[in-house]
């Protein structure tokens, strides 16, 4: 039984959270895309946690972590995350499996990923420069290396290969780099890694599967990220979407169970891209301070906007969403009025689906305006003591999008969350 946990909006909607939330109720917790680009928070006892690469079960005792092969993973980075979460408590030696079949993000990704956005300007995608599309070009051009290579004997001469060719791809954006210092990092990092669980996980997990063992697949980024159903070519380089948890961990379709859609109550972003409900003025930054909507990653701030029912709807449909989960309403605390984007004019035609392309201006959002809640939503632990205007709210949003919302967030720790 599988059940999948992923985020609906452009990402950071509160997955590492919500991941740990749920992890009493899994024996496994599997990461299926995306890599260190991926910043997931979890609170708990007063300390805050950031993971990357790690899976957010990583927390809980007994529980199986699994880096699945369709994660990108930078040794150098993995190394320092583990590290890092040892010393918070985790007991990672014993918990992580790493799939064989992970492709590795060579020091050149990432020095290819910074050259790449500095040569595109102002049309750069905001990329968090971990080397994530270059990782993931290769693998689809059938360069990449895997973490089951890392043993093979010609190892260092495949990565000699793969470094000139990156070399020369950084040349053409006239780009320089200082590789030596990274370089032997990276060799350390490889022979750090040797330690922990290198398995072939798609054996691993279909054994844990037909074991009767319960898991939970965890997304990193937001559905409108995805590369093929994302906001292309503003997106990330991997499939985001349920269907990715298929493919990044060696599962059949049969065998997934639940889909849980995690969305905030209103709508950030980060890095270029449309944006259709974004709020560029003083209210955008109200949110984004009140929400310290700011990367665990880059620490970037993050763009602030209403939230938007027509991309939600499109993200349900594509994730076969069973429950969602609403985040962050605490923040919207206060406003006499909060707006939801019902529907969108697309060049002055009303439209309930997304546009192939967002032109400047061609896009206009329809708002539907709700009564806002002025109480502190942070100390509430139960369904039935939610203010009245908020619940109204939540049946309003839950009635335009045919999806029950089953679990309320109202602050970033593990406690201030509500289930239905
Ligand atoms: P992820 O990438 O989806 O795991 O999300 P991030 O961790 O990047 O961003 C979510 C941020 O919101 C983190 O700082 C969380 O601690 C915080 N957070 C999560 N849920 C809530 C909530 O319900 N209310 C508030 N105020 N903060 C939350
Ligand atoms: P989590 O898992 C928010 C964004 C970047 C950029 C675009 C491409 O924490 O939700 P990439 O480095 O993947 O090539 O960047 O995608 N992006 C994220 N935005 N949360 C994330 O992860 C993201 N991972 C990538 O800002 O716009
Ligand atoms: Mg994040």
């Amino acid at each position: 039984m599988v059940d999948v946990v992923l985020g609906l909006q452009w990402g950071d909607e509160g997955k590492g959270k919500i991941a740990d939330f749920l992890t009493p109720r899994y024996d496994v917790v599997a990461r299926f895309q995306g890599g260190p680009n991926a910043g997931h928070s979890l609170e708990m006892n007063g300390k805050k946690h950031v993971l990357n690469t790690l899976p957010s079960g990583v927390f809980h005792k007994g529980c199986i972590n699994l880096i699945g092969n369709g994660v990108v993973i930078d040794p150098i980075l993995l190394r320092a995350e583990i590290e890092k979460t040892i010393a918070a408590g985790a007991d990672i030696k014993e918990c992580l499996y790493i799939s064989r079949k992970a492709h590795l993000i060579l020091p050149t990704h990432r020095m290819w990923d910074a050259a790449s956005e500095s040569y595109k300007g102002e049309k750069k995608i905001g990329s968090t420069l971990r080397g994530i599309s270059p990782t993931y070009q290769d693998k689809y051009g059938r360069y990449g290396i895997r973490v089951g290579d890392i043993q093979a004997a010609n190892f260092k001469e495949r990565y000699e290969e793969v470094k000139k060719k990156h070399l020369s791809q950084i040349k053409f954006y006239e780009y320089e780099c200082d590789l030596d210092a990274l370089e032997k990092e990276f060799f350390e990092a490889i022979e750090y890694l040797a330690q922990y669980k290198q398995v072939d996980s798609e054996y691993f997990i279909n054994d844990l599967i037909k074991q009767g063992k319960k898991i939970l697949a965890e997304g990193a980024q937001g559905s409108m990220l995805d590369i093929d159903f994302g906001t292309y070519p503003y997106v990330t380089s991997s499939n985001t979407v349920s269907g990715g948890a298929c493919v990044g961990l060696g599962i059949a379709p049969k065998h997934i169970n639940k889909v849980y859609g995690i969305f905030k109550a209103y709508c950030t972003r980060v890095g270029s891209g449309p944006f259709p409900s974004e709020l560029d003025d003083d209210l955008g930054q109200y949110l984004r301070d009140k929400g310290h909507e700011y990367g665990a990653t880059t620490g970037r701030p993050r763009r602030t906007g209403w939230l938007d029912l027509v991309a939600l709807n499109y993200a349900i449909m594509l994730n076969g969403v069973d429950e969602l989960i609403m985040m962050k309403a605490d923040v919207l605390s206060g406003l006499p009025e909060v707006n939801v984007a019902t529907g969108y004019k697309v060049k002055g035609e009303t439209s309930a689906q997304l546009p192939h392309t967002y032109n400047e201006g061609e896009v206009v959002p329809q708002y539907t305006a709700y009564a806002g809640w002025q109480e502190d939503l942070t100390q509430i632990t139960e369904f039935d003591k939610l203010p009245q205007t908020f619940s109204d709210y939540i049946k309003s949003v839950e009635a335009a999008i045919s999806t029950p919302i089953s679990i309320i967030s109202v602050g970033p720790d593990r406690a201030q969350t509500i289930l239905r």
